[in-house]
């Protein structure tokens, strides 16, 4: 496998060692809570309604510039973001903002501003396997994940990663050792980190920069350490992510995916990039959303072999009062483009943002406490239904994607692996 290096840093962009937050920071009043929260602005008094962030951006640009500069540089200190929200507090101990700010705001600068992100490698990698508390293969159709796993490089600094029990499970479950599994939501690397350790061949595509820098070095760490440990022998199998859309997966042969093992936005109940216009956390409209999701189910389909497994894990989405049941749709959009349904997994979802302290909380409904994990399969003698217009081959040829190189990481191109036979 062909390494690239990662990008090195200027001592600007490394930032010193006293991290300059404003002072005035410190200062500022903030009064109630959730909804009733208060927050006087530290410049010009105003009396702000939960949060300060639009009034910052629109009246104080210069300060919040500065603002965001500091998050920049405390974030390649720690990878933290949790942290750095932490550093953003008066004197009470008040937090001034969600973790989601400043996830955006270090998402910006490396999309719209080009500013290089520093990926922080895990400071010490204690065991390669899961300890039997972390994982036990899943009995029934109900999973659940406590505590997420910390074993080999993995790391939960991916705003939306899912935890590396769950790609593990579908790993282990529906394909075998040797086989190609495939990404095409691949955020932070999880299930890339997991092939790659299960000896099978993976790709990853995602459309976010910020994402191809997470999984480029996450991928990196696993080879140098894996080298350097002479205890952990890491199979040779081809692992390799690539810039590019999920509707799309350019260079990706028809029949040639043993698994489909992915993870896609839910709406926009959380979005992954800037300013991206393939981003499809960037689709607001619900049922716009779900017909981006039937595109992809119609790629999906015909870039899995023949009795060929996909398994995507997505939740539903509450908004202006009204469940968004991606779940159930997803089954019936997958179902016309032919798949089969193989299982339906509810997976427990133990935090989401109605822990965090900014939620309005709605005492009237019920918090969603679980996710699909809707596992399909492509029959045997199985054609594609196209039941949606979907991207057609000129698109695909024609999109910027397509001619993209693979990013960070380069292994063996898909065309090494060859159409495989139907099990
Ligand atoms: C839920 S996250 C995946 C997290 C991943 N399972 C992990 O453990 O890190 C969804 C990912 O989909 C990506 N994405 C959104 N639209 C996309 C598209 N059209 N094609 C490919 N990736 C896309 C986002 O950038 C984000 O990284």
């Amino acid at each position: 496998m062909k390494l690239l290096p990662q990008r090195r840093l200027t001592r600007k962009q490394r930032g010193s060692s006293a991290l300059l937050i404003d002072p005035v920071i410190k200062e500022i009043r903030i009064s109630g809570f959730r909804n009733t929260r208060k927050v006087t602005c530290p410049y010009c008094q105003s009396v702000l309604s939960v949060s300060l962030v639009p009034h910052m951006k629109k009246t104080h640009s210069k300060e919040w510039a500065q603002w965001t500069d500091a998050m920049l540089r405390l974030y390649n200190k720690t990878n933290d973001l949790k942290h750095v929200m932490r550093e953003f507090s008066n004197n009470k101990g008040q937090l001034l903002f969600t973790w989601a700010v400043v996830d955006n705001e270090v998402k910006r600068k490396l999309e719209t501003e080009g500013v290089a992100i520093q990926i922080r490698q895990k400071s010490g990698v204690t065991r390669w396997d899961p300890t039997a508390d972390e994982y036990e293969k899943f009995k029934t159709t109900i999973w659940d994940v406590p505590r997420r796993g910390s074993w080999g490089v993995h790391q939960s600094s991916y705003r939306g990663n899912w935890a590396p029990q769950i790609p593990r499970a579908i790993i282990e479950y529906y394909s075998q050792a040797g086989d190609l599994i495939l990404d095409p939501f691949v955020g932070g690397g999880t299930t890339l980190l997991e092939a790659w350790v299960l000896g099978r061949n993976a790709i990853g595509f995602d459309i976010s920069q910020f994402a191809l820098e997470v999984t480029g070095s996450r991928l990196r760490e696993l080879d140098l350490r894996a080298n350097k440990e002479s205890l952990f022998g890491l199979p040779n199998v081809s692992v390799e992510v690539r810039n590019g859309d999920a509707r799309i997966l350019a260079g990706i042969q028809d029949s040639s995916v043993d698994l489909i093992c992915t993870h896609p936005p839910y709406g926009n109940a959380l979005q992954y990039s800037h300013g991206e216009p393939n981003d499809l956390s960037r689709v607001r409209d619900p049922g716009a959303f779900m017909d981006e999701i039937e595109k992809v189910g119609n790629r999906f389909f015909e870039v899995l072999r023949p009795g060929g497994f996909c398994a995507i894990l997505i939740g539903d989405l509450r908004r202006d009062g009204r469940l968004h049941t991606f779940g159930f749709e997803t089954v019936e959009r997958f179902r016309r483009q032919g798949f089969l349904v193989e299982d339906i997994i509810i997976k427990t979802q133990n935090q989401d943002r109605s822990t965090e302290f900014w939620f309005k909380s709605d005492n009237l409904r019920l918090r969603l406490k679980h996710e699909y994990l809707l596992v399909f399969r492509k029959p045997l003698n199985g054609n594609a239904v196209r039941s949606v217009s979907p991207v057609t081959r000129l698109e695909r040829k024609n999109h910027p994607s397509a001619t993209k190189k693979t990013k960070s990481v380069e292994g063996q191109k898909a065309k090494s692996h060859p159409r495989r036979k139907p099990r």
